[in-house]
């Protein structure tokens, strides 16, 4: 399919991730490659969300987080979990918005800009297969609402491209 790139209103959050779920499935339909399709996932992230400082996965290899495709700065390449954000929501299996990066305890700062940060975890066949980890230059940028529509993106990516 082609990309358009098609304006996006998220004035209406929840409008805006319908909208971008309808179009990461038709970027993702008939490609099964994770690679491929996390780097396509991150760049349409990337591309639409507004304020986003850096969009992208950390896959998990041999018990530890290593970076995969993203856009933005240059992060950091492998995140223990239990370490930072990412690794706090692999090891939590949980979604963790974090509203201020200075007042979470171990945040990794790959990027000095980063005042706020949301990460998804992957889970698949009940394993943590990786996290899709977000960073905004403006504090408190992420809410409940990109959670669940992050979660939505997240699931999928995981459904188009099996990773177990
Ligand atoms: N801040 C993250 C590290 C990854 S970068 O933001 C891309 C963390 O604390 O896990």
């Amino acid at each position: 399919m082609t990309y358009t790139g098609e304006p996006y209103d998220f004035n209406d959050k929840r409008a805006g991730y319908e909208q971008l779920a309808g179009q990461l499935e038709g970027l993702l339909a008939g490609e099964s490659d994770p690679i491929a399709n996390a780097a396509n996932t991150a760049a349409l992230i990337f591309d639409v969300l507004p304020e986003v400082s850096w969009a992208g996965f950390y896959f998990m290899r041999a018990g530890e987080l290593v970076v995969g495709p993203f856009q933005g700065k240059p992060a950091c390449v492998r995140i223990a979990v239990g370490r930072g954000v990412c690794g706090t929501a692999a090891a939590r299996r949980t979604t963790i918005i974090v509203p201020d990066v200075d007042a979470f305890p171990g945040h990794i700062a790959c990027d000095s800009t980063s005042r706020s940060e949301v990460v998804v975890p992957l889970i698949a066949a009940d394993r943590v297969v990786g996290v899709l980890d977000l960073d905004s230059a403006r504090r408190a940028r992420f809410d409940e609402t990109d959670a669940r529509g992050l979660e939505r993106l997240a699931a999928l990516f995981l459904q188009a491209s099996p990773m177990v």
